[in-house]
């Protein structure tokens, strides 16, 4: 009976709920096609699934779409209210203040703020952390939101603000993959003369930077029409080196940024790249795109002279056009191109523009992105393909589990499912991922489950070294039998006789927890065969990576695969392509395309974690309070971080890969967190024994001096006390005593250099909270200032979460819980008062920002703890509790 149906009102729509038991989000993503509102837990713990209903922020994951019904429903894709209408004031707020990295959270910060703004006008701080904090932002984009809601709220009262057409309703540049034509091989894998470049781009000049050590080079493409398309094979996970890609590559051939669009994270299109890691982006590809806008620039200047029959000499370029002043002409590049199609491979190095001189590069603003505020934005387990269906696995119930027994006929009488077995791979597809997982679950599996690791791990790393450790005793290396670094031992004129030698002898050992990656975004991936050739879609730092995997997997070519990688909501090292041989595997059975996508509980089971450290220091001090010797020895972590800033002339640093117990990898700024936590805290440790103040004594052992004036930027900023004390003394202050410490650290990593420095409180009762911190930052000549800053922020908050809680744990073996309400990430109400300073340095080479940013702000939270409390807390996170007691 029609008058018995429910019904709802999802975004000025009537819409009929035909399964009122179906989860609201499920209902609406399925069922509706509004993917604006996302999956990041599916238990009410992380704010990804906001929509309003009646104007109220509610968490679609944990409501029924039943309980809708009569009600007024409005997601990200509704704000604005009808195509046409401008940006609600918070989409616009949030977009003009980049208040978005990958932007996988930002419908639900959207419409929460939103929510909060129609209720008060003009809120707090503290009233948007609170409103807020329901929503979690892995990227830590959180100082940007609250200024972006600080923005919308004066917008509101202004009831004005920038015209809409301010705003660029900009499409995320790696989406203009659908538009290219598919070459007939991937051009990586062919040389320049044999790609069909024309075929796909049109008529137009195309310029090779050939591949050179350590990049896969770079080309562009210049059409009539004066677009120019630059690919490079790095990809975007929310760092947005796309932009500072765009920036340079309209520096170096002098057009404006929105007349460049930047292809990346496609194997068919781009040029190879070992992956997007290790802060390479501005040194690799970068490099390579100004090479080739440069060598482009030239092409151009040359076809101008020749077309006008002059001499090169007496012509410039730009903007977007060849000029000449005497007589004057200009001649648009477009119009140098009609009816051509001239392919130059580079062998020289063009002459490129100097930092100092840029007049777009690290000084025009990129336009702000509209996709991800208004819901455009597709990530990977958005996207639906024509008759695709849904995969889901069968998983061990702990790492290095062995099936033993499967019963798969309860799945199989399942209506629509299909079970696919592979040796001890099984799964399954269906019409629908909640029916995939259902029966996934109803596969009676035995296993043989592996004698759990003891509960004292760093006894275990010792106790189980791994590879050969012979390099620890020499200055070699050699590698380890994990796959993983090598063992490392570096040294420098006789530390032993020094530490001997030495006045005072300061030893600790420093441990890290290991750490998950959480992704806002579950790994997703979809694949599609079509005639032996394989298409996947994932959200991955290494394509060319998991083209490799997939060919060796299934026994083809590498020409016959395509990885295309859309937006991604986040990876941070930690997105390696396992999901994507998944969905290629049952594709292959179902014969359509099928997507794969973790749940959380998965992500935390599958995933690779970031690195357990155990690192014993020992150092010497002479009379005078000079360290006279070092000795560092990381078990487990890796050696990244192991460049050593200070004037020691006696030191040795090693590095002992062990045997965890645990599946481990990359994760973002890898052991240089460890270990500058280690290097930093034990600084910390001898200016308390020599009765120095931190600061200065650093300063006056610094053997660097990029890194002296990011440190004294840094204390300049914090104001740092002048009669600064190893331990505070108690101030009155909100009805209670609080102690205050400061706390300084320093790095150099990846070519840049990092000094953090940061306020700690504590109460009588033991309670202690990180109030304020400042990073001054330098990484040569700065591309994209607002993305930088962004990075920085954003590390800061995500290091500050494991400085202070975050750490995977475990019991019997496995996580002990593996959901976001089992695992603390940062949140809103976490975050302290924080500032940046970025140096720019045109004289050095433009460097990432996206990991050494987040290596100083352990240790200079652990010395600040110190300095207020007098405990010296040695093994990250420092305060699980909240308490240094
Ligand atoms: S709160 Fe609903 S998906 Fe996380
Ligand atoms: S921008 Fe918030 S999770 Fe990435």
């Amino acid at each position: 009976m029609i008058g018995q149906k429910l019904r709802t009102v999802i975004n000025a729509k009537t819409c009929e709920i035909t399964k009122p038991d179906q989860p609201l989000l499920a209902f609406l993503r399925l069922g509706l096609g509004l993917t604006g509102a996302k999956e990041g837990c599916g238990e009410g713990a992380c704010g990804a699934c906001t929509v309003l209903v009646d104007g109220a922020p509610v968490l679609a994951c944990q409501a029924k779409a039943g309980e809708v019904a009569g009600r007024s429903v409005i997601t990200i894709e509704g704000l604005a209210g009808p195509a046409g209408e401008p940006l609600h004031p918070v989409q616009r707020a949030l977009a003009a203040e980049r208040a978005s990295q990958c932007g996988y959270c930002t419908p639900g910060m959207t419409l929460r703020a939103a929510a909060l703004l129609a209720e008060h006008p003009d809120p707090g701080d503290d009233q948007i952390a609170t409103a807020l904090n329901p929503c979690v932002c892995r990227c830590g984009c959180y100082p940007r939101l609250t200024r972006a809601v600080h923005r919308a709220a004066a917008l509101m009262a202004a009831d004005s603000g920038p015209p809409p057409a301010a705003l660029v309703p900009s499409v995320w540049p790696v989406l203009v993959w659908p538009v290219l034509v598919r070459p007939s091989r991937p051009w990586d894998l062919c040389r320049p003369e044999e790609r069909d470049y024309f075929g796909v781009l049109g008529d137009g000049l195309v310029v090779v930077w050939p591949p050179a050590p350590g990049s896969g080079g770079a080309w562009l493409h210049v059409g009539p029409s004066g677009l120019v398309t630059a690919f490079s094979g790095k990809v975007d996970l929310g760092q947005d080196n796309q932009t500072a890609f765009q920036l340079l590559v309209a520096e170096e051939l002098v057009v404006a940024p929105a007349d460049v669009r930047v292809v990346l994270g496609d194997t068919d299109l781009c040029p190879y790249d070992a992956g997007t890691f290790g802060s390479r982006s501005m040194l690799e590809s970068g490099q390579a795109l100004r090479f080739a806008a440069a060598g482009a620039r030239q092409i151009l200047v040359a076809l101008a002279a020749a077309r006008l029959r002059g001499p090169a000499t007496d012509l410039t370029a730009g903007p977007g056009a060849v000029r000449r002043a005497s007589p004057g002409t200009r001649l648009p590049y477009g119009a140098l191109l009609a009816g051509a199609r001239r392919l130059e491979v580079l062998t020289t190095e063009p002459r490129l523009s100097s930092p100092a001189d840029w007049s777009t590069a690290g000084r025009v603003r990129a336009a702000p992105r509209t996709d991800v505020v208004t819901g455009a934005r597709c990530f990977v387990s958005d996207m639906r393909l024509p008759g695709m269906v849904y995969g889901a696995v069968l998983r061990a119930p702990a790492p290095g589990a062995v099936l033993r027994t499967a019963d798969t006929g309860p799945a199989e009488v399942m209506p629509g499912v299909t079970v696919v077995r592979d040796g001890e791979f099984i799964g399954v597809t269906a019409a629908d991922p909640v029916t995939a997982r259902r029966a996934v679950a109803a596969i009676k599996a035995g296993w043989d489950e592996p004698t759990p690791a003891p509960v004292d791990l760093a006894g275990y790393l010792r106790s189980h070294p791994a590879g050969d450790q012979g390099a620890l005793a020499a200055v070699s290396t050699s590698a380890g039998d994990q796959g993983g670094p090598a063992a490392v031992s570096i040294s420098a004129g006789d530390p032993e006789a020094a530490l001997a030698a030495a006045a005072v002898q300061v030893q600790a050992t420093y441990t890290t927890a290991y750490l998950a990656h959480v992704p806002l975004e579950t790994p997703a991936a979809i694949a599609d065969w079509d005639d032996g050739r394989l298409t996947v879609w994932t959200g991955t730092n290494v394509p060319f990576a998991v083209r490799a995997r997939l060919g060796e997997t299934f026994g083809i070519s590498q020409a016959a695969i395509r990885v295309v990688v859309p937006p991604a909501g986040g990876g941070f090292g930690g997105k390696h392509g396992d999901e994507a041989i998944e969905a290629a595997r049952l594709a292959r059975r179902a014969g359509r395309p099928v997507q794969v996508h973790w749940s959380r509980a998965e992500a935390f089971g599958q995933d690779f974690l970031r690195p357990m450290a155990v690192i014993d220091v020992r150092a010497g001090l002479d009379a005078a309070g000079s360290i006279t010797g070092w000795d560092f020895l990381d078990i487990n972590a890796g050696p990244n971080g192991f460049a050593f800033p200070y004037a020691v002339p006696d030191r040795r640093l090693r590095y002992a890969p062990a045997a965890s117990p645990y599946r481990q990898g990359p994760y973002r700024a890898l052991a240089a967190t460890a270990n500058t936590f280690a290097r930093e805290s034990h600084i910390d440790e001898l200016a308390y024994i020599a009765g120095v103040d931190p600061l200065r004594f650093r300063l006056g052992q610094l053997d660097d001096e990029r890194l002296a004036a990011v440190v004294k930027a840094a204390a300049d900023r914090f104001g740092w006390p002048a009669d600064a004390r190893p331990v505070g003394r108690p101030a009155w202050r909100g009805g209670q005593w609080v102690w205050h410490g400061a706390g300084v650290a320093v790095g150099l990593e990846k070519g840049g250099r990092v000094a953090t420095c940061a306020e700690a409180l504590a109460d009588a009762s033991g309670r202690v909270w990180v109030s304020r911190i400042v990073t001054a930052y330098e990484c040569g000549a700065v591309v994209n200032p607002d993305a930088v800053t962004g990075q920085i922020e954003g590390g800061t908050i995500m290091a500050l979460g494991g400085a202070l809680f975050e750490s995977v744990s475990f019991a019997h073996g496995r996580i002990a819980r593996p959901s976001l309400s089992g695992y603390r990430l940062p949140r809103f109400t976490d975050v302290p008062e924080l500032d940046v300073v970025l140096l720019d340095r045109p004289d050095l080479p433009s460097a990432g920002a996206g990991e050494t940013p987040l290596i100083a702000v352990a240790p200079a939270v652990a010395n600040a703890i110190f300095a207020a409390t007098g405990r010296r807390l040695r093994s990250l996170p420092l305060i699980p509790a909240g308490r240094a007691r």
